[in-house]
């Protein structure tokens, strides 16, 4: 699946759009390194930089719409931290076996991120809507 980018993944708050598309940059880079069996150095650091980044975006996410009364919050922060487990999950596999860049894990995430934030996301768009 080749993930794009475009209003339809805007969520109508800059600084979670910009951390979005943060995020999917990461993903094409990963994909670009997988596709050409790139450095397996260069793919662990893109792979750190994205745990990192999902950390700090899905805390401050989850604080703003607390603040705001989302009313699914809840299920939004279990999605969230289900990805934070597969991340860390890959990242373990990564230390004991070696990191290899892979096509199964930027499909993955590919899908994840077309799923969550068009979707899941798109559900809070109007608490910024108003
Ligand atoms: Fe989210
Ligand atoms: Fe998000």
């Amino acid at each position: 699946m080749k993930l794009d980018w475009g209003d339809k993944y805007k969520v109508g708050h800059q600084p979670f759009d910009n951390q979005h598309l943060a995020m999917v940059e990461l993903i094409w880079r990963m994909t670009e390194l997988a596709e050409k069996d790139g450095e397996k150095n260069a793919w662990l650091a893109l792979l750190d930089e994205l745990i990192s980044l999902a950390l700090e975006h899905f805390s401050e996410e989850e604080a703003e719409l607390e603040k705001r009364g989302y009313s699914e919050l809840l299920e939004h922060q279990d999605e969230h931290r289900n990805l934070l487990n597969e991340l860390l999950e890959i990242r373990g596999r990564q230390e004991k076996e070696g990191s290899q860049p892979s096509l199964e894990v930027t499909e993955f995430l590919a899908n994840w991120m077309a799923v969550h934030v068009g979707e899941t996301d798109g559900r809070y768009r109007r608490l910024f809507n108003k």
